[in-house]
């Protein structure tokens, strides 16, 4: 079982809604006549790349990579491994990648290098939560949907130990103490 602890609300359904809409308009203006694909890094990102694409009033192709970093769950090592590939290649394509929440950095440090070897046209990032307050490395977050303290977020598709992923909205996890996990 859990240990002992309780889940804050940190960023409502409703605020979660109007602000994804907003990034959705965004990227539709700025990549118009051009061929998108969303990258979404599971599993993190299942739900707001879900809610992202339906914003995206333009055509797109949607791919889904799963991405490990190595070291505990809840500590980034800097390690990361690619567990699910791409289904397709994507030189001469402009991707955006879609994650849930930029920490130290070296997740996505680490893809944007990847991608880059893959010929594309241009690679961004649309991020929906930043954790500056931890950042080890600096990548550039091209859309930012919100810039967080350094809590534990889970919901909308982020875990904790795999559980909350289905919470409709982000909450932070908060143990008995009043400490963060
Ligand atoms: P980093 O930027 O390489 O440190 O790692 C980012 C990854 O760590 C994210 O894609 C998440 O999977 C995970 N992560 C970091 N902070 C949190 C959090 O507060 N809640 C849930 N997962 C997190
Ligand atoms: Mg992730």
């Amino acid at each position: 079982m859990d240990p002992e602890h309780r889940v804050d609300t940190l960023i409502s359904r409703a605020q979660l809604e109007a602000r994804v809409l907003e990034l959705g308009r965004e990227i539709a203006r700025d990549y118009q006549a051009r061929e998108l694909v969303l990258v979404s890094v599971l599993k993190g990102s299942f739900m707001f790349c879900a809610d992202l694409a339906r914003a995206i009033d333009l055509p797109l192709a949607i791919e889904f990579l799963g991405l490990k970093s190595y070291g505990d769950s809840q500590v980034t090592s800097g390690v990361v491994q690619i567990t699910s590939d791409l289904s397709r290649p994507v030189a001469g394509k402009d991707l955006l990648i879609v994650e849930d929440i930029v920490d130290t950095g070296y997740t996505m440090a680490y893809l944007r290098k990847n991608l880059a070897t893959r010929g594309p046209r241009s690679v961004k990032l649309c991020a929906l939560l930043h954790k500056p307050a931890r950042a080890r490395v600096q990548t550039a977050i091209d859309y930012l949907g919100f810039t967080i303290e350094d809590v534990f977020v889970v919901g909308y598709g982020l875990d904790w130990g795999e559980r909350y992923r289905n919470l409709p909205y982000l909450g932070a996890v908060v143990m008995g103490d009043g400490s963060a996990p």
